[in-house]
């Protein structure tokens, strides 16, 4: 049994703890910054943490084996930093989206300080011997719930968490899809659940790899439109937008300073340049259970409406 610091209080951080709740005798805490009357009713411990004094995160994190981290920016970096000098063994990061070799490797619109902190990792596993492991999925099923992945307490900070925000708008029936003239768009996805248990299921792996490579579905961009369409039994207005299109949409968007906007086609964009998909799955049979395929999920989350 190993004593798990879960940081963050995001839907994400609630299903790793409902599966290591039910799946293993670890014991786990959240770490928040907020008290979580919600969290604590289902006999959750939360404690609250305050990033910005280092003493107190490192007080947090003593006896703590592993530490999954769901927080991002300077927070995050605190944490890591705590966590090594407490000799915390590993920690994972809170990255869940398309592997780490598609991330440009100049200035990143979407980065929320993840490049900073995987250079963190990187140095203190180097000083400290700390562990970690990025978990590598694509998109987020959640992406496409009835009233965005906000309704899920999902992806705050990816600034497209309302309903429609990236790709497929299901209640409006119309589609913006990233296009490329030279090869077809894939995503990998999976749903955050699926996720989740495979983060935990991973916990007991006695040796982690730098980068696992979730079993997602690997789909073509336009494939999300048609299951969309197929769920709701009708066609959409699809609108198809090349790089140059895109290009010129988020200058318009920064001209008008409309900054959700800008976040939006900032997904197409990395969308377009195959951010969120890889070939190579990691070989370890982690869960039984397969994952859910994302047609199932669809109809399921839109025909309960
Ligand atoms: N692949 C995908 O499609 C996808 C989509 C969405 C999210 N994700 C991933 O899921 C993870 C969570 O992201 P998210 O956008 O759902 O959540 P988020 O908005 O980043 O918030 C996560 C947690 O961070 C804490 N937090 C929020 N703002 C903070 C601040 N200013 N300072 C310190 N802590 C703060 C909150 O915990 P407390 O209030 O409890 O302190 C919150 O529960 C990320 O790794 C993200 O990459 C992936």
């Amino acid at each position: 049994m190993i004593k798990i610091a879960l940081a963050g209080t995001s839907g994400l951080a609630q299903y790793i703890a409902h599966y290591i709740s039910t799946q293993t005798c670890h014991q786990f805490f959240f770490l928040s910054r907020n008290p979580n009357p919600g969290l604590t009713a289902k006999g959750w411990q939360v404690l609250p943490v305050d990033y910005g004094n280092l003493n107190d995160v490192r007080y947090k994190l003593v006896g703590v084996d592993t530490v999954i981290s769901t927080v991002s920016g300077q927070a995050q970096h605190s944490l890591i930093d705590a966590a090594a000098q407490v000799h915390v063994r590993r920690f994972v990061p809170s990255e869940f989206e398309g592997p780490l070799y598609q991330r440009p490797s100049t200035s990143d619109p979407l980065d929320r300080g993840q490049k900073h902190a995987l250079s963190l990792l990187v140095e203190k596993q180097e000083l400290y011997g700390m562990q970690f492991a990025v978990f590598s999925c694509g998109i987020f099923y959640e992406r496409f719930y009835p009233e965005g992945m906000a309704s899920l307490q999902l992806g705050a900070g990816t600034h497209i968490s309302g309903e429609g925000d990236y790709i497929v708008n299901l209640r409006q029936r119309t589609a913006i899809i990233p296009f490329s003239h030279s090869n077809e768009v894939y995503v990998r996805m999976t749903s955050a659940e699926d996720v989740a248990r495979y983060v935990v299921a991973a916990l007991d792996l006695p040796d982690w790899p730098r980068e696992f490579f979730l079993p997602a579905e690997r789909m073509k961009v336009g494939d999300i439109v048609t299951m969309a369409e197929l769920a709701c039994g009708v066609d959409f207005q699809r609108q198809y937008v090349d790089e140059n299109a895109l290009r010129n949409a988020i200058s318009y968007a920064v001209a008008t300073d409309n900054i959700s906007q800008q976040y939006r086609l900032h997904h197409l964009m990395a969308t377009l340049h195959d951010r969120y998909d890889y070939s190579w799955v990691s070989p370890h049979q982690l869960v039984n259970s397969p994952s859910k395929q994302f047609a199932e999920w669809l109809l399921a989350a839109w025909c309960t409406e």
